[in-house]
């Protein structure tokens, strides 16, 4: 039997603005993302830094607000003078966390180029494994200040005049997990974590510090670790991190891979129980943000063999299903739904490294993943204000979870349009679900209003696209109509964005 859905919202249920850092991504130094990612000076299409264009193109349409980079664990054992100045004098060297070849072709100026002509925010990490302090102030001098001492000088001397505006810095990366260069206790790293900062904003008060969470929600540290790097640290960081990856292979079916989002809003919850616990103890009044700044799908169970020290070899390059684009919309409606609180994330990562974005070996051509498009759609789609959601909805079990409901939705009011921008995940393999809308106290749409709806659905759960047939899973917008008040009908297994805006006509 086809249950009807519900769902309200209404202007006093916002959440406030959502940050457009929500929607950020990552490229780190690691496997194809770099080198034969975003970076190929061969490629016809490549500018006069190296970088291609034809990639580029998807970055824009992807829309990622804002960058993280270098890495990710490749940060932990990064030497950042090895990638600036001529890139002739730039050594090649081992990199001790993917066990790869790193030339150091690009570096800090070439990135913060590709960030700058793209209109990203780059966020940067420094390295609080191998090195530490001082390492990371040099890089803040360098990057950051107009001249006129040792490191900033030196950015000048290698032909960058203007200092980059950088804002956001991660103290260090994962330093919880045991396969992190320099791996630290809590104590060890809330203690370097606090001295670093105090540093950095010694030489450049206006930065925003993110101090390391937990690098899963399966670490047997989870919550103590928040607790003891909060303590040592909380005044002097802005945001606490957390990581996330989903691994479809370790669950047993598709309504389960499905039910992730029940676990990414439990552990978001969690996350922010251990940052609120750290506030009360240290009887701090700042409210700790958080940065979700490693979250997606990743087949990290699946063996990887690609030996040791090659140049960028095809690391965990995983091709997604559209059930794979499901969880990816379900990270972003979990992320939307504490959009108070989680005020950075990014997509890790950006190229062909778990990413929404694939090149072919070699130059070969780029094309999207099924991942791709509820990123890239909520991007442009979900800016605003944030709103809570009262949902009724049809419920299941699955082989994890008890009463999962049919429907995972956010949704977003945009003050400017006055649209309200439902992003809806039926989780439902079987049955389409007729959605009602219901708008509560928003008044824009009582002289009509017209709905569009974009649908993202497969041919089977495990169908993928490729560079043969790059539009295997592709979104598709039936033309606006007039809303009558009708429910809207979700099909089984899909990504939908429903949006209702004021007046008529076609909107996207
Ligand atoms: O994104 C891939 C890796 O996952 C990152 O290098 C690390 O931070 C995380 O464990």
């Amino acid at each position: 039997m086809t249950v009807t859905a519900r769902v309200l919202v209404d202007p006093s249920f916002s959440l406030g603005e959502i940050d457009p850092r929500i929607y950020g991504s990552f490229v780190e130094h690691m496997g194809r993302c770099v080198y034969d990612g975003i970076y190929d000076p061969e490629h016809e299409t490549a500018d006069e830094d190296g970088f291609r264009q034809d990639v580029a193109e998807l970055v824009r349409e992807l829309g990622p607000t804002i960058l993280r980079y270098p890495g990710g664990n490749f940060v932990s054992g990064y030497r950042w003078e090895d990638g600036v100045g001529p890139r002739e004098d730039r050594p090649v060297r081992r990199e001790l966390a993917w066990k790869s070849i790193e030339p150091n072709l690009v570096g800090t100026n070439e990135f913060m180029r590709y960030c700058q002509r793209l209109g990203i925010e780059p966020m940067m990490a420094v390295n609080l494994g191998t090195r530490g302090i001082e390492a990371a102030t040099a890089l803040v001098e360098y990057t950051t200040l107009a001249g006129g001492t040792y490191w900033s000088d030196l950015r000048r001397a290698h032909g960058v005049e203007d200092p980059w505006d950088v804002r956001v810095w991660c103290l260090g990366n994962e330093m919880d997990g045991p396969w992190q260069l320099g791996h630290k206790t809590a104590y060890e790293y809330g203690r370097l974590a606090a001295e670093t900062a105090v540093a950095l904003r010694r030489v450049n008060p206006n930065l925003e510090l993110v101090a390391c969470g937990t690098s899963k929600p399966i670490m047997p540290t989870f919550g103590s670790w928040e607790a003891e790097v909060l303590e040592q640290s909380y005044a002097h960081v802005d945001y606490l991190s957390m990581h996330m990856y989903v691994d479809p292979d370790l669950t047993d079916d598709v309504p389960t891979l499905l039910a992730a989002g029940v676990e990414i809003d439990a552990y978001i919850d969690a996350v922010i129980a251990s940052a609120d616990f750290a506030r009360a103890r240290g009887r701090h009044s700042k409210v700790m943000p958080l940065s979700f700044d490693e979250w997606n799908v990743w087949y990290n169970s699946r063996p990887r063999e690609i030996g040791e020290w090659p140049f960028a070899p095809d690391l965990i390059g995983d091709i997604y299903s559209f059930a794979d684009a499901l969880v990816v919309g379900s990270f972003i409606n979990s992320i939307l739904r504490r959009s108070d609180r989680v005020r950075m994330a990014c997509l890790a990562q950006l190229v062909n490294v778990i990413a929404p974005i694939r090149t072919e070996p070699g130059g070969g051509a780029a094309w999207r993943q099924s991942t791709f498009y509820p990123f890239a759609l909520a991007s442009r789609f979900g800016r605003g204000e944030s709103l809570r959601v009262g949902l009724t909805s049809a419920r299941h079990d699955t082989s994890r979870h008890e009463d999962v409901p049919a429907l995972d939705v956010a949704a977003v009011h945009d003050p400017e349009t006055g649209a309200v921008t439902f992003f809806v995940v039926n989780r439902d393999v079987e049955h389409a679900v007729p959605l009602e809308l219901a708008t509560g106290g928003f008044a824009g749409f009582a002289g009509g209003a017209s709905v569009e709806h974009t649908t993202l659905t497969g041919p089977s759960a495990s169908a993928t696209n490729s560079a043969a047939a790059p539009d295997t899973i592709a979104p598709r917008t039936a033309p606006a109509v007039p809303w009558e008040g009708a429910p809207v009908v979700v099909p089984p297994m899909s990504w939908n964005m429903i949006r209702l805006v004021p007046g008529t006509g076609t909107h996207i």
